[in-house]
């Protein structure tokens, strides 16, 4: 053994994995930053790091066990450690480091054992009650007030009084509402509304099928503005919200184009919207 060596062989080896580390981690990125000269350095992947640790520690272990001098030497400071008494703060120490032995491997027992996933076959409620403020809303295309329709004839010069006017607004509300669908909704609800839109098919959880009987023609007119104006955010817990790619519009179209859309939603599904209870 040389008598001359300064640092103990235990932290000279605990000191060049810490290096090794270092090397790796904040060094390496570095250097390939000014190599490939990018501005950013570039980490390594942490498995790689891994694997380079794990080489790390095998190469101190073969210096160590090159001689049974060095391993003595090496293995002295850990069995000093663990062959005192239980007083002080080594104590402590000592005591800690034993206890967290047998919780190591309890953990490790356990979290291979544990199962991690949860069951699939949670259920996900498609239509949850709808919040209190959006409940009462009513459209106001659909029955249209003479002021509205009388702004629409003003604006578009359209020949005709009475009914025959209210009927042509609402028509030109759904077209309008279609051609925003078309835009807007049709890469995931499907030209047709019923749910086979070019984007559907990389959806886990499908756009809805608005001419499925069990998606829009069960709800009130106001869900769907819910549900457009909120999007998956909006849903609560039970119905998955993030599995959902559904998404928010806020303000991104007017209240009133909001109607439109929902009315051509029903028009292209040939669909009713659900009436809501009146009470008296
Ligand atoms: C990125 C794809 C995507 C786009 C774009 C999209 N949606 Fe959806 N939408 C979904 C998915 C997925 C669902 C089903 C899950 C859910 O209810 O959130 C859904 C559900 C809905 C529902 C709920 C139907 C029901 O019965 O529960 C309505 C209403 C709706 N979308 C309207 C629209 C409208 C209107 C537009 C256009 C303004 C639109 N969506 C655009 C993906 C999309």
């Amino acid at each position: 053994m040389n008598e001359k060596r300064r640092v103990p062989i235990f932290w000279g080896c605990v000191a060049t994995l810490v290096v090794v580390y270092i090397v790796f981690k904040f060094i390496a990125p570095i250097i390939s930053m000014w190599i490939v000269g990018k501005s950013v350095p570039l980490p390594l992947p942490n498995a790689l790091i891994m694997i380079y640790m794990i080489l790390a520690i095998v190469g101190v272990a073969i210096f160590i066990s090159t001689s049974e001098d060095k391993m003595e030497e090496f293995l002295q400071p850990i069995l000093g450690f663990f062959r005192g008494g239980q007083s002080g703060i080594l104590g402590m120490l000592r005591m800690g480091a034993l206890a967290a032995v047998p919780v190591l491997i309890g953990w490790m027992v356990y979290s291979s054992t544990a199962p991690s996933v949860k069951p699939l076959t949670a259920i996900r409620v498609q239509h949850p009650t709808i919040p209190g403020k959006f409940e009462k809303m009513v459209n106001p295309l659909r029955d249209p007030s003479d002021e509205r329709v009388q702004k629409w004839v003003a604006e578009t010069g359209f020949q005709g009084a009475g009914p025959q006017a209210k009927t042509a607004f609402v028509d030109a509300m759904i077209a309008e509402g279609r051609g925003l669908f078309q835009v807007n909704c049709r890469p995931c609800h499907g030209s047709r509304a019923n749910g086979n839109g070019p984007m559907s098919w990389g959806l886990r959880l499908r756009p809805a099928d608005f001419t499925d009987p069990g998606t829009i023609a069960t709800v009130v007119e106001p869900y769907l503005f819910w549900r457009i104006t909120e999007g998956a955010f909006g849903l609560p817990q039970e119905s998955t919200p993030w599995d959902s790619a559904m998404p928010a519009w806020g303000d991104e179209f007017s209240e009133e184009d909001k109607w439109k859309i929902i009315m051509a939603d029903y028009d292209l599904s040939g669909a009713e919207p659900r009436m809501p209870e009146k009470i008296h």
